[in-house]
């Protein structure tokens, strides 16, 4: 048995160095993957799904969808594809209990959620050096916010209902969760699909056709042994449903991923760690989704506090920090020589040169989409635009970015327009060299944090669209590149 296990371990580490160590031909860069599965290339594919409330709850079940988490995982030999969650664990909804479940948390719809999606990781979990990994995760979120309802904190502090029209809801019950059909992976042929779609207007039907209601899809397809799978994606608002979010995301294994303060499974089985390291992804936009759709061509997420220490899941200080390049051309510059209040107080060049935002011959303020700082920040710079305090289930910073020259050192988007509908592209982005050089909020005199991103995505924010719009896309190749500099020694 131990000589087995001995054996079996070898062939996990050859396969890890056979498979994961690269040389980049380009520039001779040594690097591992940091994901599962480098370039989503495995047959057996491992993909979850997970839906969002307006402060990332759940908030409420759907009736008869059980808790807003399902997985799609199996294992491929020959001809012969066996899956390992069944339509009864998707099913799973709070009350119902299972195998792990702690029994405090068996009648909280928030905490229930959190169990099952370690549970489906479980079901799922592949073993690999140097932690195991689960799944790639579909998030879908809806915007609506009820603040009657008294479901979200203000900067992770309970707060009471109170009556506001500054968020999008059309009255009771406007913070749903959705329906979620689920196509189970098939083999046709060459060929394995599956997918998940749905609604968040309960009481119609897809399948009808979807004009007037909001939709969303991923259906997941690749020609076994053969290149990468390919997602597309589908988003529609609806007038009831007019701010929607739908990602697909490389999230931590363990630990917190951006935005959730619960322990989550995922892909980054090595989290990421500014600079070092690169993002490669081939992005295909069909739809843009209209002005209002903000398309992250990478959106990172992480949480540390104030005090650049790591979060605990203390959530009046932890604080949740997003940096996102949006690449709709729609898009503008909020931040500008007049609207200083939507820029960072600097920017840092890649020579680590800082301009800061009152000079404004060098200051470059059309690479700012908007920057919003943490609600619990002690020493802000005025004048400063603090984030939305109810949107996360704490605090949070966002660094919202557009197309520009200066960030071409870094491989992203330089013009308005690259990557968008009609220009396909395959993306090396060193998303680690750029977020070394960002600025985020810290207290004074507190040592710098360690910028580690549980969470990489990418999709699309329809921040409350006027009519209906839909966005299309699919996207393949996904790979997380850790370059040499953080490479183990072998
Ligand atoms: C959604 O998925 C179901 C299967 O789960 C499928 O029958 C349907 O055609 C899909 N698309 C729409 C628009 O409902
Ligand atoms: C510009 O901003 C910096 C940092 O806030 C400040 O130290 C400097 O005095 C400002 N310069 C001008 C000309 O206002």
């Amino acid at each position: 048995m131990a000589m087995r296990n001995q054996l079996n371990l070898l062939f996990v580490l050859l396969n890890v160095v056979l498979l994961s160590v690269c040389s980049d031909g380009a520039t001779g860069e040594n690097y591992i993957s940091a994901v599962g599965d480098p370039g989503m290339r495995r047959d057996g594919l491992r993909v979850a799904f997970e839906a969002w409330n307006f402060c990332n709850e759940v908030g409420q079940e759907t009736p008869h969808m059980g808790s807003p988490r399902a997985a799609d995982c199996f294992d491929l030999t020959g001809s012969s594809l066996k899956h390992r969650v069944t339509n009864d664990d998707n099913k799973l909804g709070v009350g119902t209990p299972f195998s792990g479940l702690a029994p405090a948390t068996a009648d909280n719809v928030d905490l229930y959620a959190v169990q099952k999606e370690l549970y489906l990781g479980s079901l799922c979990e592949v073993q690999d050096t140097p932690r195991p990994w689960q799944f790639w995760m579909v998030m879908l979120k809806n915007g609506n916010f009820d603040t009657r309802s008294g479901l979200c904190p203000a900067n992770g502090i309970k707060v009471p209902p109170f009556s506001s029209t500054r968020f999008p809801c059309f009255g009771k019950g406007c913070m749903n969760q959705p329906i979620l059909n689920h196509q189970e992976t098939e083999l046709f042929g060459e060929r394995l699909r599956g997918g998940f779609n749905g609604t968040y207007d309960l009481g119609s039907d897809p399948s009808g056709g979807i004009n007037g209601i909001s939709f969303y899809e991923v259906v997941w397809e690749k020609k076994v042994g053969v290149g990468s799978w390919v997602f597309s994606h589908k988003l529609k608002t609806s007038k009831q449903y007019p701010w929607l979010m739908l990602y697909l995301r490389a999230d931590a294994t363990k630990g917190y991923s951006g935005g959730y303060h619960y322990d989550t499974r995922g892909m980054l089985k090595t989290p990421p760690e500014s600079p070092n390291f690169k993002v490669r992804l081939s992005l295909d936009i069909k739809k843009g989704g209209g002005p209002k759709s903000q398309f992250y061509l990478i959106d990172i997420g992480s949480c540390w506090k104030n005090n650049g220490a790591a979060c605990d899941g203390d959530v009046k200080t932890d604080v949740t920090r997003y940096t996102e390049m949006i690449i709709n051309p729609d898009t503008p510059a909020w931040c500008s020589p007049t609207g200083l209040v939507n820029c960072p107080p600097y920017h840092i060049t890649p020579q680590n040169k800082k301009i800061y935002r009152n000079d404004t011959a060098n200051f470059p303020y059309s690479a700012y989409h908007y920057y919003c700082a943490p609600g619990n920040a002690q020493h802000l710079e005025q004048p400063v635009s603090t984030c939305d305090p109810y949107s996360n289930p704490q605090a949070q910073e966002i660094v919202q970015l557009l197309p520009h020259p200066i960030w071409a050192d870094y491989g992203y988007p330089t013009k308005k327009g690259r990557g968008w509908v009609g220009d396909p592209r395959t993306w090396e982005l060193d998303v680690g060299g750029l977020s070394s050089r960002l600025y985020y909020y810290q207290d004074p005199g507190t040592r710098p944090a360690r910028r580690i991103w549980t969470s990489i995505d990418v999709g699309t924010e329809i921040f409350v669209s006027e009519k209906d719009e839909i966005a299309e896309w699919s996207l393949s190749d996904f790979d997380v590149l850790l370059t040499s500099s953080t490479t183990p020694k072998s």
